[in-house]
C-alpha cells in the first residue's frame, strides 16, 4: 500500500520559505485581486482599508498562528488533529466537528472557486486577441453575457482548472503544491509590480491613493465593518483546515509567528498593490471605481479598450489573476486529500481523485446559477451559487473559526501552545496572542454570526 506513495508517510516542506510561499499562495487569490478592491470601491474607501487592516492585524493574524499551532503540534490531518488534542486534554473526541467543518468548507468553496477563477482564463484570451479595444459599455456588458448564459463553456473553462489544479496536487506536497508556489507567486508579483509601475509612469497613482487611504468615515457603516472582517478570514483562507495542514508539515524547528507575520503581510501588501494595478487604469478610463462586483470583468475591459497597451495590460491583468487564483485552488483540497488518504490509507492519487469528482460535480451546480439554473431557489431568494457561497462564507466558516479560536485559546494548555509557537508563557507576545484569540476573536466571530442571522 505504501508502496505506490509517491511522498513519505510525514511530507515536509523544503524549508519554512516553502510553507510561507505556498500559505501565501493560498491566501492570494481572487479574494485579494478582485474582491478586495471591489469591496472597498464601493464602502468609500480609505477608512473600510483601515477596518480591514485592523482586522487582519487582530484577528487574522492571532487565528492564522492558533491555526498552524494546531498542525504542527498535531502533526496530522485537520479532522484528525481536533480530536486528537481534546482526547489527550480529556475533553470530547467530538471537537472534530471544527476540523469536518473547515475541510467541508473549504472543499465547497473549492467547487464555486474555479468557475469564477475559469473566467480569467477566458478574459485572458479575449484581452489577448485584443477582444476589447474600443469597446463601449454595452459591447463589454455583452462579452460578459456571451460568456455566463454559456454553460458549456464555463464549465469547460471550470474544469480545466479544478483539473489542472487537482492535477498538481495529485504529485504531492513537496513535488506539486511546493513547486508550483514557488514557480507561480513570484511570476504574480513581477506582473503585479510591472502593472503599478505602468500605472505610475502613465496615469499617475495619485488619484488611486487618495481613494484608498483618504478617511472618510460617513461612508463606513456597520454592515461594512462586518464585511471587512468576513473578508479577513476569507483572504486569509482561515480555519478552512488548509493553514492546519501546512503547519503539520513544518520543519519542527520552523517558527511559527514569523512565518504567519510575512504570510498575513504578504497577502495584504498584494492586496493594496492590486488596487494600484486597477483602480488608475479605472479612473484614466474616466470610469467609476465603486461598480460592485463587475469592476474586474466589466469595468476594467472598458478601461483596457480605450488604453493604446490595452491588449497587453489586460492579458497581463488576467493572467495575474488566474495565477493568484490557481495557487489558491490548488490549496483548498489539502486537508480533505490527506485526511481522505489516511482515513482509507489509499494513495495521494486515490484521493484526490475521488474528491475531485464530487467537487467537480457541483461545480456544474454552480456553472447552471449563471444560466439555466439562475431561477432555481435553494435558498430562498437564492439560487444554487448563491446559496452555496452563502452557507459557506457565512455560516460555515465563521462557525469553524470560533471552534479554532477557543480551541486553540481555551482548551489548550498555554504551555503547550506557548513552546510550539516559541513564546515565554509569561511575555508580552504570548500573552497577547492568547487574549486576542480568547476574546477578541470570538466577540468579533459572534457579531458575524448575529448579523448573518439578520438579528443585527
Ligand atoms: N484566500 C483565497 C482568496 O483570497 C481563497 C481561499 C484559499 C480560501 N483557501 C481558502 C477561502 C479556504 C476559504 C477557505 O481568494
Amino acid at each position: 500500500m505504501s508502496s505506490n506513495r509517491p511522498e513519505p508517510a510525514k511530507p515536509l516542506w523544503s524549508s519554512r520559505m516553502g510553507f510561507i510561499l505556498v500559505a501565501t499562495g493560498s491566501a492570494v487569490g481572487l479574494g485579494n485581486i478582485w474582491k478586495f478592491p471591489y469591496i472597498t470601491g464601493v464602502h468609500g474607501g480609505g477608512a473600510f482599508v483601515l477596518v480591514y487592516l485592523i482586522c487582519i492585524a487582530a484577528i487574522g493574524v492571532p487565528l492564522l498562528m492558533a491555526e498552524v499551532l494546531i498542525g504542527k503540534h498535531s502533526r496530522t490531518n485537520p479532522i484528525v488533529a481536533y480530536g486528537e488534542l481534546a482526547t489527550a486534554q480529556g475533553k470530547s473526541r467530538h471537537w472534530n466537528w471544527v476540523g469536518w467543518t473547515g475541510v467541508t468548507a473549504a472543499l465547497l468553496v473549492l467547487s464555486f472557486y474555479v468557475v469564477i477563477a475559469g473566467w480569467t482564463l477566458h478574459y485572458f484570451g479575449l484581452s489577448l486577441a485584443n477582444g476589447f479595444a474600443g469597446a463601449d459599455r454595452a459591447a463589454v456588458a455583452q462579452a460578459f453575457s456571451d460568456l455566463t448564459s454559456d454553460p458549456l463553456l464555463m464549465g469547460l473553462y471550470s474544469s480545466i482548472f479544478l483539473g489542472l489544479a487537482l492535477w498538481i496536487q495529485s504529485r504531492g506536497v513537496r513535488t506539486g503544491v511546493e513547486r508550483t508556489a514557488r514557480l507561480l507567486m513570484p511570476m504574480l508579483v513581477v506582473i503585479l509590480l510591472l502593472l503599478v509601475v505602468y500605472n505610475a509612469m502613465t496615469s499617475g497613482l495619485g488619484d488611486t491613493a487618495t481613494f484608498m487611504f483618504a478617511m472618510d468615515f460617513s461612508e463606513l457603516t456597520a454592515e461594512a465593518v462586518l464585511i471587512a472582517l468576513g473578508h479577513a478570514f476569507f483572504t486569509l483562507g482561515l480555519a478552512a483546515g488548509a493553514m492546519l495542514i501546512f503547519g503539520s508539515y513544518l520543519p519542527a524547528n520552523a517558527r511559527i509567528p514569523g512565518a504567519a507575520l510575512w504570510v498575513a503581510g504578504l497577502d495584504t501588501g498584494i492586496a493594496l498593490l492590486a488596487g494600484f494595478a486597477l483602480f488608475p487604469v479605472v479612473f484614466a478610463a474616466g470610469l467609476d471605481g465603486g461598480q460592485g462586483p463587475g469592476l474586474l470583468f466589466q469595468t476594467l475591459p472598458l478601461a483596457f479598450g480605450q488604453l493604446p497597451a490595452g491588449a497587453w495590460l489586460g492579458a497581463a491583468f488576467f493572467l495575474m489573476l488566474a495565477l493568484a487564483a490557481f495557487t489558491s485552488a490548488v490549496s483548498m483540497s489539502e486537508g480533505g486529500i490527506a485526511f481522505v488518504s489516511s482515513r482509507f490509507g489509499c494513495s495521494r492519487k486515490k484521493a484526490t481523485l475521488s474528491l475531485g469528482v464530487g467537487v467537480w460535480l457541483l461545480s456544474l451546480g454552480t456553472v447552471v446559477s449563471f444560466n439555466i439554473g439562475a431561477d432555481w431557489q435553494f435558498l430562498p431568494g437564492r439560487n444554487f451559487f448563491q446559496s452555496l457561497d452563502h452557507i459557506v462564507t457565512n455560516y460555515m466558516l465563521p462557525l469553524a473559526g470560533l471552534g479554532l479560536a477557543i480551541f486553540a485559546a481555551w482548551l489548550l494548555p498555554g504551555r503547550t501552545s506557548a513552546q510550539v509557537l516559541n513564546f515565554r508563557q509569561g511575555g508580552l507576545r504570548f500573552q497577547l496572542w492568547l487574549w486576542l484569540t480568547r476574546l477578541i476573536a470570538p466577540l468579533t466571530i459572534v457579531l458575524v454570526f448575529l448579523h448573518a442571522l439578520e438579528i443585527l
